[in-house]
């Protein structure tokens, strides 16, 4: 089900109590399945490594398979700063990552500012093509360049394919998009006005309020979103006022489909290959 901010003032978003969830039939686990995020409160860094490790193995990244996300004086990543952070989806600037499960702690939350921002990449998507097909169509057969330069760990990720991916049957299936990090285009002449048109109004509407999910975690509140769906990104906030601290962790999502085709299919698997006599 594809959601905007009118979806959440009708009915917010439920949350879970993380430690409860183990059973990939529960409730969270449909949330999850049918908006593409999910909510939990009172988690602890140990209750989110036993759901995230049940699901599958954690994504190994350069800094490891727990990032922290915590403003640090002198930082070249736009994320480690306090500034604001418009609605992106990670790793847009590598080639080859898979679709991810991404899961956002928040240990500390004692700034001011540093609201949370989520939107349904689907929805705006799917939008777009109502009001602007030209634009649309633009972006779903465009490769744009997305690339990421990181001085210290020495890697230089370049990505250029199209913001919109589009499935054999032309629905949308992943929306791949980080302003900060778009760079390294290659247009024709003839291309330019159209596709930096299509490109800002995309862009726009990531901004627009109403399109955003808007919440302010507390320690303990953790949220769960398909990477390559849902954006998601933060308000400046004020180091000064006090700590504010997230923990980032990724499961391919190829795992938790398959743990519920899993669960869908297995009676009929199973059955079908177990003894039906004896001789
Ligand atoms: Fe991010």
């Amino acid at each position: 089900m594809l959601w905007d901010a009118a979806t959440w003032r009708t009915a917010p978003p439920r949350t879970h109590q993380m430690r409860d969830c183990h059973d990939f039939a529960g409730p969270w686990a449909d949330d999850l399945e049918r908006y593409g995020i999910c909510f939990f409160s009172g988690t602890t860094e140990a209750d989110l490594d036993s759901l995230a490790t049940s699901i599958g193995p954690l994504l190994n990244t350069e800094f490891g398979d727990h990032i922290v996300v915590r403003a640090e004086p002198g930082t070249s990543d736009l994320a480690l700063t306090a500034r604001d952070l418009s609605p992106h989806t990670d790793f847009s600037a590598h080639m080859h990552t898979a679709p991810l499960l991404q899961f956002i702690l928040c240990l500390e939350q004692r700034a001011t500012g540093g609201d949370s921002i989520q939107v349904d990449g689907f929805r705006i998507a799917n939008e777009l093509r109502r009001t602007h097909p030209e634009c649309f169509d633009l972006l779903a057969r465009t490769p744009l360049g997305f690339q990421q330069f990181y001085a210290n760990s020495r890697y230089f990720f370049r990505r250029t394919r199209p913001i919109i991916e589009l499935d054999r049957d032309g629905e949308v299936s992943g929306v791949f998009f980080a302003h900060s990090h778009a760079s390294g285009w290659r247009l024709a002449p003839r291309e330019v006005d159209d596709v930096y048109q299509a490109y800002n109004t995309f862009f726009a509407m990531t901004k627009d309020p109403a399109y955003q999910l808007r919440t302010r975690m507390q320690e303990g509140d953790c949220v769960a979103f398909r990477n390559g769906r849902i954006l998601h990104g933060r308000t400046a906030f004020d180091p000064h006022s006090g700590r504010r601290t997230l923990v980032d962790v990724f499961v391919a999502y190829d795992y938790f489909d398959a743990r519920r085709n899993y669960l869908r299919y297995a009676d009929t698997y199973l059955s079908a290959i177990e003894p039906t006599g004896t001789h």
